[in-house]
């Protein structure tokens, strides 16, 4: 049987434009690539959209913004997913993209922005401990819809001190640690895929 490459979409909870996180998943986002995946990045605006309102989605049903959001996911064989700690879980952007994401719509099998794919999570902050509290509720969450959440994660501590200014992570055993995250990702993801 022919190997096809994996797909992963890059998900980031933060919006901002120079958002540590972002930069510690596109880390691992070349690793998946050097290991075969083919990566979908997302731009830091693509996870602001509308907070959900089931009265809104009934009256209008999904904002463009969503619908362009879902399609790529659905498009992904998994997600390269990076998410800031707010207050100990994951940003109200993120939830609220999953949220988006797990609606159901009509001609869609049930959950198929999510069930069956893959994920591996990263998190930054310039605190010590690097966001290491959001991480078990994002996989929480995704798990509980289906995705296959990697065993291995990585929280960035000391984040603001971590990247050159061209974006390199200047820590050896730090980009070691991400890096993981995005192989293991793509061959997990890649065996799934040509099983
Ligand atoms: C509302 C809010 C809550 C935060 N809560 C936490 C927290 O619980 N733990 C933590 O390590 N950092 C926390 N931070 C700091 C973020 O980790 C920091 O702003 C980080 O740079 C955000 O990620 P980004 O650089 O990818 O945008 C919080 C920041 C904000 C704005």
């Amino acid at each position: 049987m022919p190997e096809h490459a994996p797909r992963l979409l890059m998900l980031c909870g933060s919006l901002r434009a120079e958002s540590l996180n972002r930069k510690a998943v596109e880390i691992a986002a070349r690793a998946a690539e050097a290991a075969g995946a083919v990566i979908d990045r997302t731009a830091p605006k693509d996870l602001a959209l509308p907070l959900y309102d089931q009265d809104d989605e009934a009256a209008s049903g999904f904002p463009d913004a969503v619908l362009k959001l879902r399609e790529r996911m659905q498009a992904a064989d998994g997600f390269l997913v990076a998410c800031p700690e707010f207050n100990g879980t994951m940003t109200a952007a993120m939830k609220n993209a999953i949220d988006w994401a797990s609606r159901p719509r009509e001609g869609e099998a049930q959950l198929a922005c999510f069930r069956g794919k893959t994920a591996g999570l990263v998190a930054a902050s310039p605190g010590k401990l690097g966001g290491i509290r959001g991480l078990p509720e994002t996989r929480r969450v995704l798990s509980g819809i289906g995705v296959h959440v990697i065993a291995g994660d990585f929280a960035l501590g000391n984040a603001h001190e971590m990247f050159d200014d061209q974006g390199n992570c200047k820590d050896d055993g730090v980009r070691a640690g991400i890096e993981n995250v995005g192989t293991t990702l793509a061959k997990l993801t890649a065996a799934i895929k040509n099983s």
